[in-house]
This record gives C-alpha cells, sequence and structure tokens, in this order.
C-alpha cells in the first residue's frame, strides 16, 4: 500500500500547491472500476504526506466528473468472485470516503460533468464542491433496481435536507449543476468555461490560510456534528489547545500581536501576514 503504484485509470498533476486527481477513464464517463478504487486508495495514502499537495483537487477526465461504479467491472465482474468482490467494496469505501474526508489538506471536488451514484460519495466527502452550471447530477440507482448503496444515502441524507433527499432518491430525476447548488449540494456553480478557473481561485484562497489551523477547523467541523454540547465544548476545548502546541507557525500568537500590538491586520477582513519577512 505505502509504495506510489503506477497508475492507469487516474491521472495526477501538480501545479503551484496545488494537486489534481483526476479519474481518467473518459471512454466510461469515468465509472468507477475495481482498479481504479485500488489506484486512488493508493494515490490519496501517499498524497496525504505530499508536501507538494496543499489542496487537493478530484475530477474527472473528459466530460463526465463520475458516472459511479462501473455497472460491468464492480458489480458484473465480482459476481461469484468473494475475495475481489471484497476487495473492491473495501477499496472503494475506504478512498471514497476514510481516506477522502480524512484528508489532512483541504480538498475540493471539481464536478465538471455527469456526476451519478456512487460518485456522489467522494463528491460529498471533498470538503468544498464547485460545479458546472451544466454538469449533471442525478440518483439514478432507483432506475435500475437498487437503493443507493454503499455509503450513498448515508452521504446524501447527511448533506441535503429531507425532502430533497428523498425527491431525488425516488424519482432518481438528473439535475443540473445550478440546482445542485440551489439545494446546498455544492458550494456553487459557475459556467462551464469557466469552471477550472474558478475552483483554482477558491483553491488559491485556501492556500493563503494557516495549514494547521485549517486542518484542525476541518476535522472540527466534521467531528461536533456526531456530539452533544458538553462533548462538543470539551473536544473544542482540546483541540484548541492541541492546535496552539503543534501549529509550527504559532499562527494564534503572530496573529494576536498583529492585532493588538501592530495594528497590522484585521482578522475580521482577512487573514494575518503570514511571512513578514
Ligand atoms: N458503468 C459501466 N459503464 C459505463 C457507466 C457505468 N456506470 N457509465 C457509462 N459507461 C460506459 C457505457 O457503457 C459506454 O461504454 P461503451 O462505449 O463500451 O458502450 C461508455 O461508458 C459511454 O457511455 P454512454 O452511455 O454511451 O455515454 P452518454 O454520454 O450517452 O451517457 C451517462 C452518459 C453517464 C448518462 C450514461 O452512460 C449512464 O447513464 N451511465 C450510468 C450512470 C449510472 O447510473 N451510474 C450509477 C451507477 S451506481
Amino acid at each position: 500500500m505505502s509504495e506510489p503504484m503506477k497508475y492507469e485509470t487516474i491521472k495526477i498533476e501538480k501545479e503551484n500547491g496545488i494537486t489534481w486527481l483526476i479519474l481518467n477513464r473518459p471512454e466510461k464517463r469515468n465509472a468507477m472500476s475495481p482498479q481504479l478504487h485500488a489506484e486512488c486508495n493508493n494515490a490519496l495514502y501517499n498524497l496525504a504526506t505530499d508536501p507538494e499537495t496543499q489542496v487537493l483537487i478530484l475530477t474527472g477526465a473528459g466530460d463526465a466528473y463520475c458516472a459511479g461504479q462501473d455497472l460491468k467491472l464492480f458489480f458484473r465482474g465480482t459476481e461469484g468472485k468473494p475475495r475481489e468482490r471484497f476487495e473492491a467494496a473495501e477499496n472503494s469505501h475506504t478512498w471514497r470516503w476514510q481516506r477522502l474526508s480524512r484528508f489532512p489538506k483541504p480538498t475540493i471536488a471539481m464536478v465538471n460533468g455527469f456526476c451519478f451514484g456512487g460518485g456522489f460519495v467522494h463528491m460529498i466527502a471533498c470538503d468544498l464542491a464547485v460545479a458546472a452550471d451544466e454538469a449533471t447530477f442525478g440518483l439514478s440507482e432507483v432506475n435500475w433496481g437498487i437503493i443507493p448503496g454503499g455509503s450513498v444515502s448515508w452521504n446524501v441524507a447527511d448533506v441535503l435536507n429531507f425532502r430533497n433527499a428523498m425527491y431525488y432518491a425516488m424519482t432518481g430525476d438528473p439535475f443540473s449543476g445550478k440546482i445542485a447548488a440551489q439545494i446546498g449540494l455544492v458550494n456553487y456553480s459557475v459556467p462551464g468555461a469557466s469552471l477550472r478557473d474558478e475552483t483554482i481561485k477558491l483553491a488559491n484562497k485556501l492556500k493563503e490560510k494557516n495549514p494547521m489551523t485549517l486542518r484542525y477547523t476541518k476535522e472540527a467541523i466534521r467531528s461536533v456534528r456526531g456530539m452533544n454540547e458538553m462533548q462538543a465544548t470539551d473536544y473544542l476545548n482540546a483541540k484548541t489547545d492541541a492546535l496552539r502546541l503543534r501549529d509550527p507557525e504559532k499562527g494564534r500568537d503572530t496573529a494576536l500581536a498583529q492585532f493588538v500590538d501592530e495594528k497590522l491586520f484585521r482578522p475580521g477582513l482577512g487573514n494575518y501576514v503570514r511571512d513578514k519577512k
């Protein structure tokens, strides 16, 4: 697991602190095969500690983001092969939810086109999501006689309100990037022609922040959702102390001095000056 593999179904591109993880089966609309799951699992394991990766953007090659599980290779191809089925399912869940939702750097899903079924899991696992207005989303499972399985129903029920989760899961109706933004499935949508630039703009905004603070912030928001008030305040107090201890930039102390003593910045309007040299 630890050594990077030679990838055939995904591409990794790095530029200016941004790492692009690109699902690369455009001829199959980036449907997820067992091989793609194994490669994504390996890639995320290695990128987690890659110093060049400040922000991770997940997207698809060609016109599609991800057409869900590969019906032929993931489902039919592993029928009657318990070992292969187990391995594919393990890899599938591990990268799409566990590795991605716990990735130590900020993650953005850039939904450039078709996003169906199992593609929702990694799209929702990312911290943020930006879609092309023209992208097509759909919980198509009902159209072919299955439920949104794996963790899809759980992810969708978590991120959408009850009526929208029910509506799109029960009808299977496809919907656009604009609708995805209206119902809060993605942060916003933009015309497809400017999707890449707008996503890079968002990534660059994140790159300006203190990385350790960002990591602790995303962990905190995710973790408190399952806690009661007492657990959350206790956890957040401990997390606050841990950040002060572990932050190599000592951001809090620097920022306090810059605001209170030096009158150098206003936290309400922007970030402290991270490198004064
Ligand atoms: N699994 C396996 N193969 C898939 C696939 C999937 N989920 N989605 C697309 N493909 C394959 C098609 O079989 C076709 O292969 P072929 O060229 O060997 O015939 C190729 O990708 C192109 O697909 P096609 O349907 O011709 O493209 P399109 O642009 O007209 O339509 C979609 C794109 C995504 C709307 C359509 O392919 C589709 O509905 N896919 C299934 C989506 C889905 O329900 N996913 C949920 C799975 S849980």
